[in-house]
């Protein structure tokens, strides 16, 4: 029998579980943070794809009840900086940025030219994501405005939080993978047009890094900021030390990097920035004034060598931070992957990260930067139904490890240290499952 799409029975979806969400910011270094809200063995429930609530008492009959009791319910991860063309050079071996840049990143990006091949790299992309817990991301696309197409189509048919954009780069790149300004912002509009605030969607002036960039085409791309305030920017700063040094002989004028993204409007609350290693106090005030958030990207960092995020000194300046897995410098989309990395980082500057901070920022914490905490990031009612099913402990090693585990933050710091997308069961999206395990 087909039932009507009004019945109750059609929609309502229970899932039983340890639920975890985050309800504030946590402190930097508190391990019982008031904004940490755990719920061991309770009901999340949802209701045409969104957050109906949550409960500890079994809901009644009306309800189509999942049991995955003894398993980890979180918000699906949000991933605020990752190039979809760069699964295939992630773990590249032997180089820093820029020679990674030209030996590996740009060959696989100039093959987007063919839509076929943008199509099949954005769907296969988008199910990665979902394969590893991330349910919304910022993406980068390539210079090909077809690229771009992809992923929003892609996305569209998943329904999936996508926030991406056609790349901006008019020099110093192979000539098939440079645009110019006039082409650039009219492929721009037209993809606004198209396709921001379609949905789950949104466009993202994307302009690659300042030394593909002229100066006309970044005052382009904040000329398009200025037009339209509910569009996002993203591009990268200040990660590696020869591209500072490159970025200051094209801009001799600029006080800093990120003063050449500052004097052309590109700084606002929408404006993600990636890396932001070698920034000065200036800088960082100059961020938080703006609004402005940095994606920190741990993995990526490492493994091109590009130094160590000072993550409490972007807090103590008033700088919005998230994580993110910058795939394929980074080498894993794992969140859980990148924010162990992140840890090891904060580590080697005499920090700690705990796993509150590290959770939040992944998950709440980027959504509300990203002016989308009433959307995704949490288990609060009105929410977009995005969320995944975890294992709390994969194979003997981590069991052993969950067994001896004794407060609540020296679990899930042990489950974020230890876990990865084999931990993995399902992952939901606006209440379909869009992932799930062979043996979940
Ligand atoms: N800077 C400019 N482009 C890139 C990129 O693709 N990856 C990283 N990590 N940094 C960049
Ligand atoms: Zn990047």
């Amino acid at each position: 029998m087909t039932l009507p799409l009004s019945s109750p029975q059609v929609n309502r979806h229970a899932y039983r579980g340890d639920l975890l969400d985050f309800t504030a910011t946590p402190r930097w270094g508190q391990l019982d943070s008031p904004g940490v809200r755990f719920q061991p063995d309770s009901w999340l429930l949802v209701g045409d794809g969104l957050i109906v609530g949550t409960q500890s008492e079994e809901p009644d009959s009306s309800w189509d009840k999942h049991d995955h009791s003894g398993r980890l319910i979180l918000p699906g991860f949000v991933d605020t900086h990752v190039h979809c063309p760069q699964l295939e050079v992630i773990a590249s071996y032997g180089t820093e940025l820029l020679d990674w840049l030209t030996r590996y990143t740009f060959p696989v990006e100039a093959a987007y030219a063919d839509p076929s091949v943008a199509r099949l790299g954005a769907s296969r992309f988008l199910d990665a994501l979902l394969a590893h817990g991330t349910t919304s991301a910022m993406v980068f696309a390539t210079v090909h405005k077809g690229s771009a197409e992809a992923l929003f189509e892609a996305a569209a048919r998943r329904g999936m939080r996508l926030i991406t954009g056609k790349v901006l780069m008019d020099r110093h790149a192979p000539p098939e993978l440079c645009d110019d300004v006039m082409q650039a912002e009219r492929d721009c509009i037209d993809l606004i047009e198209r396709w921001h605030g379609q949905g789950r969607l949104a466009y993202a002036v994307s302009p690659r890094f300042a030394p593909t960039s002229s100066q006309a085409q970044l005052a382009m791309a904040g000329a398009l900021c200025r037009a339209d305030q509910t569009l996002y920017m993203q591009t990268h700063v200040a990660e590696n030390r020869d591209e500072i040094r490159w970025v200051a002989e094209l801009f001799p004028n600029a006080r800093s990097y990120l003063d050449v993204y500052a004097r052309e409007g590109l700084l606002h609350p929408r404006a993600v920035l990636a890396h932001g290693i070698w920034l000065d106090a200036q800088d960082r005030q100059v961020l938080a004034r703006s609004g402005t958030q940095l994606a920190f990207c741990p993995s990526s960092n490492l493994f091109l060598g590009s130094g160590l995020f000072d993550w409490p000194a972007a807090i103590d300046a008033g700088i919005a931070v998230s994580v993110a897995s910058d795939v394929g410098g980074g080498t894993s989309l794992s969140i859980q992957r990148n924010l162990l990395d992140g840890y090891k980082v904060q580590a080697l500057s005499g920090h700690r990260l705990s796993a509150w901070v590290a959770l939040h920022a992944a998950t709440r914490g980027a959504a509300e930067a990203l002016g989308l905490g009433a959307e995704i990031g949490s288990f609060d009612t009105g929410c977009m139904a995005d969320f995944c099913i975890w294992d709390w402990a994969c194979g003997p090693v981590a069991q052993a490890r969950m067994q001896v585990a004794r407060e609540l933050h020296e679990r899930v710091f042990a489950w974020m240290a230890l876990s990865d997308e084999r931990n993995l069961v399902a992952s939901h999206v606006a209440g379909q499952i869009l992932y799930q395990r062979d043996s979940a």
